[in-house]
């Protein structure tokens, strides 16, 4: 059973409250706010969940704007990372659910990088997490589609489990 850590970052509660959705899911997990995170405190954990809302345009979480920088040096090795990223698509339907690919370019080639999802059933012009026609990550809208968080959420955790197992 790997050892999972799950990292967010959360401007006003959103991605939180998606973060310890994500442990429930994956049946336990230990859960840090990016906020003032000592990233040797990650070194135990062989399964990391990166999770971030967008701000600006198409930007990367303030807390996680901090760490990523931190982030990249650690060793990755014999780890995978999944990621989640909350957006506004309605709102911000050409930047939709960016902030976690500011995330995706810092520790791709570092880091095994598992748990991209299809783009189907989501309604927006434009996002940076889409890459080669798939989020990099799980992509969710609290603002306007939050009756369809659970069951993305589910679908994308039992795709994760298949992978960590
Ligand atoms: C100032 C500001 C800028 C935002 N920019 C974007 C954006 O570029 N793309 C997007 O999809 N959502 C954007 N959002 C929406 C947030 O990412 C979304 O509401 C998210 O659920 C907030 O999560 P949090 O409370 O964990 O920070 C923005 C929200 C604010 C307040």
């Amino acid at each position: 059973m790997s050892k999972i850590a799950i990292v967010y970052g959360s401007s006003t509660g959103a991605a939180e409250a998606v973060a310890e959705k994500v442990k429930d899911a994956l049946g336990g997990a230990k859960v840090f706010n990016a906020d003032g995170l000592d990233v040797n405190d990650l070194k135990p954990f062989d399964f990391l969940v990166f999770g971030t809302s967008t701000t600006g345009v198409g930007d990367l979480q303030d807390d996680w704007e901090i760490l990523l920088p931190k982030i990249e040096k650690l060793d990755f090795s014999g780890k995978k990372v999944a990621l989640f990223g909350l957006g506004d698509s309605a709102s911000f339907s050409t930047s939709f659910a960016s902030g976690m690919y500011h995330i995706y370019k810092a520790l791709k080639g570092k880091a095994e990088i598992i748990g991209s999802v299809s783009t189907d059933g989501y309604t927006y012009d434009e996002s940076d997490s889409v890459v080669d026609g798939r989020f990099v990550g799980l992509a969710l809208d609290e603002d306007n589609e939050y009756d369809q968080t659970d069951a993305r959420i589910e679908a994308w955790v039992e795709d994760l489990k298949k992978k960590i197992a």
